[in-house]
């Protein structure tokens, strides 16, 4: 995936660690048994996001520049755009399409307050990051 600038933040120097204030989420919608290591933390630096596949399913994860970690849905809940192409700024990421703004701390829809995306349980674990998927739909917009 092709990140500008903005979206991968501070320009890492050789040997210096990632920021380690991380923030585990677990969803409420389920109890996952399997997570899958998807990449090591310090891949992603705070501000970045980066596409994984995990069990044939896209996946967008995040590090935001406070130092949370989320793994979120890969397509818009719009129209179904792909949100890898859309702007991180701080924890919001705005889809390129039609500007559909979210909070991927909460999963909440800033603009329009009323949409969501997906947050899939993470959790930070000897140095990589782990996400689980299964049984997890992506959310998309009510017509
Ligand atoms: S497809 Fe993302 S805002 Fe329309």
């Amino acid at each position: 995936m092709a990140q500008s600038e903005a979206q991968r933040g501070p320009m890492r120097k050789e040997g210096e660690m990632a920021a380690t204030e991380i923030v585990e989420v677990s969803s409420p919608e389920s109890a996952p048994s399997r997570y899958h290591r998807i990449c090591d933390l310090d891949s992603i630096w705070p501000g970045e996001m980066a596409v994984h596949e995990v069990e044939g399913v896209k996946i967008i994860v995040i590090h935001t520049e406070s130092g949370v970690v989320r793994a979120v849905q890969y397509i818009c809940p719009h129209q179904s755009f792909t949100l890898s192409d859309g702007g991180l700024e701080g924890d919001i990421l705005t889809c390129s399409k039609h500007l559909w703004e979210f909070n991927v701390v909460s999963g909440c829809g800033v603009n329009p307050t009323g949409a969501e995306i997906t947050l899939y349980p993470v959790k930070v674990e000897n140095g990589g990051i782990h996400v689980a998927i299964a049984g997890i739909e992506p959310k998309y917009a009510r017509p």
